[in-house]
């Protein structure tokens, strides 16, 4: 049965002060958190400093990368094997950030989701449309096209236990969330997709949304069938709003789902 699942995104932000103050505050906000997972993806360097807070909490920790070497002369890489060695449950990959800023691909992407099933962590698969894409309709056929290079090199089977996030790139950080009824259209559509393979994977998979999503308009996100979770980014690093959205997925009884 799907959980919904919320995932704060700290990016690039935060110092040793900061940061060890925003963690102690979740972890005791989050203290009675039970009907939804819950991780937050700090800056790779506070990963081990953010675990250490997190021991016998009720929150996971998530990385916001990995390379596709688990080892070797691979300078300023961090592998999965190390992330797991940190307690890592989840992996962002293909972020559009990365896909923009590190001309990351779908087949380089498509190897790092790969190498985290291997070493057993569960890869975050982001997928979105930029704004000519979507003002040109082309949202559908580039999301599938994202998932579809994992699918032809690893096959759907990959997607067992695995998490998408779709995340329009406009709406991302500007404010301007997508509507929650078109992104129950691209969820459906998603997983619809990999129905085509396989049904249970498609019933399972975790679908969230990512992009400018606050306390105040979540809960319409989560009220579609297909969202099952949200990937935050500005929201995740106030404890007021983070908790707030997270206590929105506590409270909302999405148990009727599979
Ligand atoms: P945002 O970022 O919530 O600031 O729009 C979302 C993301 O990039 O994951």
């Amino acid at each position: 049965m799907r959980r919904l699942l919320v995932i704060g995104n700290w990016k690039l932000n935060g110092n040793k002060n900061t940061i060890t103050n925003l963690i102690i505050k979740l972890v005791e906000a989050c203290a009675n958190i039970s009907k939804c997972s819950v991780a937050i993806a700090p800056p790779v360097v506070y990963l081990d400093l953010v675990m250490r807070y997190l021991i016998n909490s009720n929150i996971w920790l998530c990385a916001q990368n990995v390379d596709v070497h688990v080892s070797g002369a691979f300078t300023g890489d961090v592998s999965a094997a190390m992330l797991q060695d940190l307690n890592t449950r989840y992996v962002l990959i293909g972020h559009s950030e990365r896909r923009i800023h590190h001309k990351e691909n779908d087949t380089y992407i498509a190897k790092k989701f790969f190498i985290l099933k291997k070493i057993g962590l569960i890869p975050i698969l982001c997928i979105g449309e930029n704004k000519r894409e979507f003002d040109s309709g082309h949202t559908e056929s580039v999301c599938l096209n994202q998932i579809k290079s994992v699918i032809k090199l690893f096959g759907v089977e990959v997607f067992n236990n695995s998490v998408i996030a779709y995340e329009p790139i406009w709406a991302i950080g500007s404010g301007m969330s997508a509507s929650p009824e078109r992104v129950q259209i691209v969820h459906k559509l998603v997983r619809n997709y990999i129905a085509n393979y396989n049904v249970s994977i498609a019933n399972e998979i975790v679908i969230q949304y990512g992009g400018s999503i606050t306390p105040e308009n979540v809960t319409q996100f989560f009220n579609q069938k297909d969202i099952d979770g949200v990937l935050v980014g500005s929201a995740s690093l106030n404890v007021d709003s983070f908790y707030k959205i997270v206590q929105a997925a506590e409270n909302h009884d999405k148990s009727y789902h599979g």
